[in-house]
């Protein structure tokens, strides 16, 4: 599926559009997909305060609050690595209309993974933010932490909420199962199996979409709190059957991500 690594790749708009318009003239639209839970596509609203590390970031993607002043996103969604003041990263504001929530704070610096390649491996970023943000912060898996890599994770986001579809205003969430590098690949002949992860149902109907991009797949840890273990990166479509959704493995980057973020927490150039 190189075309489905093309599309996660994309990191302009328009890109995605164009991408989008093809799939559509060359593929059957897709059927409306009926699944285990209702997006995200297949997902329910996130209240209020729910993830508030949780980010919408004005280029159209979803990070997470991981140091007081750091974002940690997809590297499809940024620019490369350099000062940079022209992203907005909207944080705690589930519902991007309600502006008497959250906090909206402007982009100061990018780091873009140096390993990341067309070929859409290490698809993760740092987005530094001019100020901190006053969220709980979200932990992520540390590397080697491969014993999360099972059982069922929480996805969400403000992405199309079916294959093609609009943005969403409020922030979806949904449920979806591991799935094993070995079924992965049977979808995803380029799956990096060592910093790649995969989930969704065998019979699709949940998953990250559009617009997705960069936000955090997370888990509850037995102590009940959450742990970032995937970052959303690419898929074929959303949510059809046999197609599950491929996220950055963060255990498998999380030395190198820690590596580039300071003890005041800031990315360090
Ligand atoms: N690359 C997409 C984006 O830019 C996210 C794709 C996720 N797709 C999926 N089927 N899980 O937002």
């Amino acid at each position: 599926m190189k075309a489905a690594r093309r599309w996660g790749a994309a990191s302009a708009g328009v890109l995605v559009a164009l991408a989008v318009g093809l799939l559509g003239q060359t593929q059957a639209a897709a059927a409306p997909v009926s699944g285990p839970s209702p997006t995200v596509v297949g997902g329910t609203n996130a209240a209020q305060g729910e993830f508030p590390w949780m980010t919408r970031l004005s280029m159209g993607c979803g990070a997470a609050v991981i140091a007081p002043r750091v974002v940690l996103t997809a590297a499809h969604c940024v620019r490369p690595t350099g000062a940079y003041t022209g992203y907005t990263a909207t944080i705690n504001r589930a519902n991007l209309t309600n502006t008497s929530v959250g906090q909206s704070i402007r982009s100061t610096y990018v780091y873009r993974s140096p390993l990341y390649s067309s070929t859409g491996t290490y698809d993760w970023a740092l987005i530094e933010l001019a100020s901190a943000a006053n969220v709980p912060l979200l932990s992520i898996a540390n590397q080697g932490e491969t014993s999360l890599n099972s059982g069922s994770f929480t996805i969400m986001g403000w992405g199309a909420t079916y294959e093609g579809g609009p943005q969403s205003s409020t922030l979806k969430k949904a449920t979806v199962p591991f799935v094993s590098d070995a079924t992965c690949a049977q979808a995803y002949r380029e799956l990096a199996p060592a910093t790649e992860i995969c989930a969704g149902y065998p019979q699709g109907g949940v998953d990250t979409c559009q617009g997705d991009s960069g936000g955090p797949m997370v888990k509850r840890a037995t102590t009940g709190e959450w742990r970032e273990v995937g970052i959303v990166s690419y898929g074929l479509g959303c949510a059809r059957a046999g197609y599950p959704g491929v996220y950055a493995e963060v255990q498998a980057l999380s030395n190198a991500i820690k590596a580039r973020i300071s003890s005041s927490g800031t990315v360090i150039r």
